[in-house]
């Protein structure tokens, strides 16, 4: 009999035998699907483009994911009407039913982790652990929403009468749906990041027009046939695929665009939000962007400890997650031990192809990341050094795919890598005389997503009370900046990371997908 498992962030520090067989098990069904051609997903029509474009996984460029649709502005023209078709009816469903279709929704994506993350795994290059985990958080994500919804009652309150006017009024106010949501999905989290944004917006009542990254067409064709299985009624959701730059701009250039997420890059995202700004009234945007995520030790930490957070932060899916660890301000006391102990931990991450259970780090996601991420060790191996990893990975069967070796360096603090978000394995170190410089450092950037602690018990309110940063950690060996989980750490960023400065996965986001109407009837 299949055991089944409830995945939680812990689970994947400690998963039993069974586990492993059950995902090799899957990985061998996912490869014998590969290859094939998908449509995209306009209300009720499977709808193909002009062209399609090859999709090749990260770790073998031999292996074709599937052929996918190269859909262009016409085709999210189509998509966002499709979706403005569906609005009425579906904004009008009573609540509960929402609910109900959307944890259909999140169960039946849980029912589906193991196919799903397998694909996943060969699809982005991820570990199977951080798979099956980011498959879960999806299914947990749009579970707590419907949870919310739940708890506030619709987001639908009375309100006592006014005495004042000598009538009897029945107050009452509500948040309803803008209209048609657009969702702008980033690679590195294909099915979290999309399932709970959409997840969001449809169980607030909007109809939304889903971009996957051209990365991730596979996943992101997975998951709209979960949530079209779930019984969500044809247009009320709707996939395009194909280019970014083209679909976004479509997107967010829409007038009947009502709202969009949008996750990614600090420098898309702020392109997209200018373009949508341009709109005639002014529009919700949720932009969830990078980081520059320090770490900051004390001479007083568990260096242990720290040394495992930070490289879990650093180096979890290559470096390209928005709240990977990518700074280390270590008081001088620290530094050398530190330093020491993060070489060690680095060279013995074992990187080859991460669907195989050996192997912690894969590769990173294509030709152009591999190629910043050169671009980067380069720069340093002039003006800085490099303490660990510094090359690219092309030995054996490494050279099929674009494997990177974790980096550790050192570089001059005005060096742009300290500034600018890079998405590859690769963190930066430097010494501080106090906590107190080392969170001055950390503040001085325009990112401010996440951000870890390791020290002493009264160095952390001052830690607490003065970081920028939407996401802190303190003294956590898990992940000195990474592994946030719905309903335990709501995730969102300040600054340049974010728009809202309200988290994903936390009890103030729904709101962001609806507008307030306050209603006065008097007998
Ligand atoms: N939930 C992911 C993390 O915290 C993004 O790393």
């Amino acid at each position: 009999t299949e055991q089944t498992y409830k995945l939680t962030y812990s689970t994947m520090f400690d998963p039993p035998a069974s586990l492993h067989e059950r995902f090799d098990a899957a990985l061998g069904e996912a490869r014998a699907t590969m290859g094939a051609e998908h449509a995209m997903r306009v209300g009720a029509h499977a709808v193909t483009a002009d062209d399609c474009f090859e999709l090749r996984s990260p770790i073998d460029r031999e292996l074709l994911l599937g052929r996918f649709q190269n859909g262009t502005a016409a085709h999210a023209g189509q998509a966002v009407r499709a979706a403005r078709e569906a609005f009425p009816a579906w904004s009008h469903t009573p609540w509960r039913e929402r609910v109900a279709i959307l944890r259909r929704a999140a169960a039946l994506i849980e029912e589906r982790v193991w196919a799903m993350s397998a694909c996943l795994s060969i699809e982005v290059g991820k570990n199977r652990m951080e798979s099956l985990g980011e498959v879960q958080e999806t299914a947990d994500l749009i579970a707590w929403y419907c949870d919310r919804m739940e708890e506030n009652e619709g987001f639908d309150r009375r309100l006592p009468n006014d005495p004042l006017t000598g009538f009897t009024s029945h107050n009452r106010t509500r948040l309803r749906p803008y209209g048609v949501w657009a969702v702008i999905a980033p690679f590195n989290f294909p099915f979290a990041l999309a399932g709970g944004p959409v997840g969001a917006a449809l169980v607030t009542g909007n109809t939304a027009v889903f971009k996957t990254a051209s990365d991730t067409a596979l996943s992101g064709t997975l998951l709209m046939q979960a949530f079209r299985d779930a019984g969500l009624p044809d247009g009320v959701l709707n996939h395009v695929t194909g280019p970014g730059s083209t679909i976004g701009e479509a997107l967010a250039s829409h007038p009947d665009v009502a709202g969009i997420t949008f996750t990614g890059s600090a420098q898309v995202g702020m392109s997209i939000a200018r373009e949508f700004a341009g709109g005639r009234w002014p529009r919700p945007c949720i932009a969830e962007m990078g980081g520059k995520n320090a770490a900051i030790v004390s001479d007083r930490a568990d260096l242990e400890r720290a040394a495992a957070g930070i490289v879990r932060s650093a180096f979890g899916l290559q470096g390209q997650k928005c709240s990977a660890c990518s700074r280390v301000y270590v008081q001088r006391g620290a530094a050398a031990e530190l330093r020491d102990r993060l070489v060690a931990l680095t060279d013995a991450i074992k990187v080859g192809d991460p669907t195989l259970r050996e192997n912690w780090m894969g590769p990173v996601i294509n030709r152009s990341a591999r190629e910043r991420f050169r671009r980067a060790v380069d720069a340093i191996g002039e003006a800085g050094t490099i303490l660990a990893g510094g090359r690219l990975l092309t030995e054996g069967a490494l050279e099929r795919g674009w494997f990177v070796a974790p980096t550790v360096a050192a570089a001059p603090r005005d060096h742009y890598v300290w500034r600018e978000e890079q998405f590859a394995p690769l963190v930066l170190i430097d010494e501080v005389e106090s906590v107190h410089e080392a969170i001055a450092l950390a503040n001085a950037s325009d990112y401010g997503l996440t951000a870890g602690f390791y020290g002493g018990a009264d160095e952390i309110d001052g830690f607490l009370d003065r970081i920028e940063a939407g996401v802190v950690y303190v003294n956590r060996p898990q992940g000195a900046t990474t592994g946030a989980w719905p309903g335990y750490q709501p995730f969102g960023g300040w600054k340049a990371s974010g728009s809202t400065g309200k988290a994903i996965g936390s009890f103030w986001y729904l709101p962001l997908y609806m507008r307030e109407q306050s209603q006065t009837v008097v007998d």
